[in-house]
């Protein structure tokens, strides 16, 4: 569908539709053989060559040979009407110079021949209503109908609707009613428009078979097209009294119209109402339908009710208590479409990584029967869900993964998770949440001791005791540990390092120039972050610089939103850095959009002494995906690059700072 707007503004300025009624007259002198049984008739039945009105009407009359009319030239007007005519002779009206009306109705015709109306470049009005046709030849209303304004094609049995009125030269009035039309066609498209500027055309498709809208109506009805739109023709067909189902398939026109028709109360023939379904019975498809209420039932699966909302441009899935054990496999997805699933009171047991994982934009599992999350899942759907419920499931464990989720997206109370050792990033994940969320989801230790998830640490639980007396308590341990650092140390050995360093403090490393020089520098670290990101500015603040300044040894770091005195930002910002040892840049999704970031970046780069001075911390998945393209990938080159999610990150970044002495 073009920009329909044009063509509808000129719409509306016009209209009050007048319908011609009849453009028919008695002309004399006539020849009126009407309701006389009559079967047939002949040529030799005219005596008077100057009739000018012939009325066969209310006859038997089942055949007229093509010669019938080959006497009479000056006919104006030919009345056929009740008779039981089946088929009509090519050149029946090809001795008239004069016809300006002709009434064939009430026959038994089923086809028309092409050429019927050549040449008839004085007719008028043409009746053809109560037949048989069920459909109207391609050249039928040929170029030569000048004048013709009426065309009466009711009750027949047409299904296709053609852009014919177009093809005439004048204001038209065109019945289409009680046939059984219920699409459009443009195949006459090639032929151009004959109808000029200030023509109005009314069609009247009442009563017909219409149902389901398509949108290449759009241009079939109203004859939407550059030259026409020009021509200003005012083209109104009356949609009405059709039974239409107002789906998702109105959505697109009705968008379009709905703000331009309710100015415009006059254009009654737009009117049309709804049939199905029920609940929207009576009401008018442009006036009175929301947009949000043009939707569609897809194919359904187990049941569930699958609504697409072109509107909300989302396809939502109900599926409540339906018995399901586990997510459907694959949904219909229209284009472009996200999904709302609601899977609540079902008693799935996993939330596996489903192809449209990445598609979701809510997720209601709640009242499940949950005990595992595929972290690959979870990871597909981070950037695009907005809501995750898992309320009320068996859920001990939340794989870590679930990181990529803010804690306020998503809800886990009523789960019986698990006070673990290996849970204690949890606390980080729920405090990191903005202020306004609920954060008094607890967890339980296997000696029943409940806690909130928030407060918990790795103290709380006993959980480096544990380790530290495992480690010192036997030397077999020990040993073990030494051939595995070993094993380990020919095939990681940067990690065997950093194990090294963390345990025994001992630091292998290759010094740095800028380590071993006397500079004055006073910071450890500069760390150089897009403040604009809360959650990278919330870990920050809240992980990163209280994990470094807080436990031994402790770091002094350099964060530009605390520690930035007064005077020209971009020099007090160069000079901090020239100041310290290592720069640390933590790349999140829109680092590159800050334009402090970029000038630190700038400035890291271009520093003396910078071979092991700059490291990286990927932050989310939209930076690892970053640091794989230009400029990052060149800029990483030769980098030391950490991201959060990694083993031993927290050791890796304190190996990577400077020597303490503790
Ligand atoms: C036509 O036929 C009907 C019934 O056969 C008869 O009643 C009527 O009179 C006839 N009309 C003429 C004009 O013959
Ligand atoms: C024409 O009709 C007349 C009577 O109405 C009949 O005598 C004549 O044979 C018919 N001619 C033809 C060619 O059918
Ligand atoms: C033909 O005759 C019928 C019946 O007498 C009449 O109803 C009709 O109006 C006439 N048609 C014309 C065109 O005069
Ligand atoms: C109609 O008449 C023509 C001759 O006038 C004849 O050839 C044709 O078979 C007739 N058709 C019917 C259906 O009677
Ligand atoms: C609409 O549907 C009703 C009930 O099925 C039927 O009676 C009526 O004829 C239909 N109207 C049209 C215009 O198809
Ligand atoms: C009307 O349209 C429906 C589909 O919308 C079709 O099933 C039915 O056969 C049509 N009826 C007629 C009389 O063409
Ligand atoms: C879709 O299905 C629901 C439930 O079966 C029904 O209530 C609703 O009317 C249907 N909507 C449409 C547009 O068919
Ligand atoms: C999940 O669905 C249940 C049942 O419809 C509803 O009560 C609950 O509020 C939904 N969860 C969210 C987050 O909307
Ligand atoms: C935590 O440890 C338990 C066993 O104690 C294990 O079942 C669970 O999968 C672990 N969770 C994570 C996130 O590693």
């Amino acid at each position: 569908m073009r920009n329909p707007l044009p063509f509808l503004i000129v719409l509306l300025v016009e209209h009050s539709i007048h319908r011609v009624v009849s453009l028919c007259a008695l002309y004399y002198p006539q020849f009126d053989a009407s309701i006389q049984n009559r079967t047939s008739i002949n040529k030799s039945d005219f005596h008077d060559a100057n009739v000018l009105t012939v009325n066969l009407s209310y006859n038997l009359i089942s055949n007229l040979s093509s010669d019938t009319f080959s006497s009479v030239m000056f006919v104006k007007s030919l009345d056929l009407s009740h008779n039981w005519i089946t088929e009509l002779s090519g050149n029946l009206l090809s001795s008239f110079t004069r016809l300006e009306c002709l009434q064939i109705s009430n026959n038994r015709l089923n086809q028309l021949p092409e050429s019927f109306l050549e040449n008839q470049v004085f007719l008028k009005q043409l009746d053809l209503s109560h037949n048989n046709l069920v459909s109207i030849p391609d050249n039928f209303f040929n170029g030569n109908l000048y004048l013709l304004r009426v065309v009466d094609l009711s009750f027949n049995n047409l299904v296709t609707y053609q852009r014919w009125p177009l093809l005439l030269w004048n204001s038209v009035d065109f019945d289409l009613s009680y046939n059984k039309i219920s699409t459009t066609a443009s195949y006459l498209g090639k032929r151009i428009f004959t109808n000029p500027y200030g023509s109005e055309i009314t069609v009247n498709l009442q009563f017909n078979n219409f149902s389901q809208w398509d949108d290449s109506f759009y241009e079939d009805l109203f004859g939407e097209d550059e030259i026409i739109a020009d021509k200003h023709i005012s083209l109104t067909p009356d949609l009405r009294n059709n039974n239409w189902t107002c789906d998702c398939n109105f959505y697109n026109i009705a968008s379009v119209l709905h703000n331009s028709f309710y100015q415009s109360p006059k254009a009654d023939t737009l009117k049309a109402k709804c049939y199905n379904p029920p609940h929207l019975r009576d009401k008018r498809v442009l006036y009175d339908v929301a947009l949000n209420e043009f939707v569609c039932n897809l194919t359904s699966d187990q049941n569930c009710l699958i609504q697409d909302n072109p509107y909300m441009n989302l396809v939502y899935v109900d599926c409540r208590s339906r018995g399901l054990t586990t997510m459907p496999r694959s949904l219909p997805l229209p284009n472009g479409r996200k999904l709302s699933l609601n899977f609540y009171g079902n008693s799935i047991r996993s939330l596996d990584n489903v192809e449209y994982a990445d598609k979701i934009d809510s997720l209601n599992l709640s009242n499940n029967a949950l005990q595992y999350i595929d972290g690959n899942a979870l990871r597909r759907m981070n950037n695009v869900i907005k809501e995750l419920d898992l309320r009320k499931n068996s859920l001990k464990y939340l794989p870590k993964e679930i990181n990529v989720l803010p804690f306020e997206k998503t809800h886990v109370e009523d789960n019986p998770l698990s006070c673990d050792c290996n849970m204690t990033w949890m606390a980080d994940w729920v405090n990191l949440a903005l202020g306004y969320r609920d954060k008094s989801v607890q967890c339980t230790e296997v000696n029943g001791d409940r806690h909130l998830i928030k407060e918990l640490t790795e103290r709380l639980l006993n959980c480096t005791n544990d380790i530290l007396i495992a480690v010192s308590v036997s030397l077999g341990v020990l040993l073990v540990i030494i051939i595995i650092v070993v094993i380990t140390a020919k095939r990681c050995p940067y990690e065997t390092k950093v194990i090294l360093f963390k345990i025994f403090r001992i630091h292998p490393r290759d010094k740095y120039v800028v380590d071993s020089n006397d500079h004055d520098m006073d910071n450890d670290a500069y760390i150089s972050y897009d403040i604009n990101d809360i959650h990278v500015q919330q870990w920050t603040k809240e992980v990163l610089v209280r994990k470094l300044e807080g436990n031994k040894p402790s770091f002094k770091l350099f964060v530009p939103e605390r520690n930035l005195g007064s005077g020209s930002e971009a020099d007090l910002r160069a000079e901090a850095m020239e100041k310290s040892k290592r720069i640390i840049i933590i790349l999140s999704a829109h680092y590159s959009k800050n334009q402090w970031c970029q000038f630190e970046c700038n400035v890291a780069e271009s520093m003396s002494e910078n071979q092991g001075r700059v490291l990286y911390i990927l932050y989310d998945n939209m930076s690892v995906k970053l640091s794989k393209k230009e400029p990052w990938q060149s800029r990483m080159n030769d980098r030391r690059i950490l991201s959060p999610d990694e083993r031993l990150f927290w050791s890796k970044l304190r190996y990577e700072l400077p020597l303490k002495s503790k």
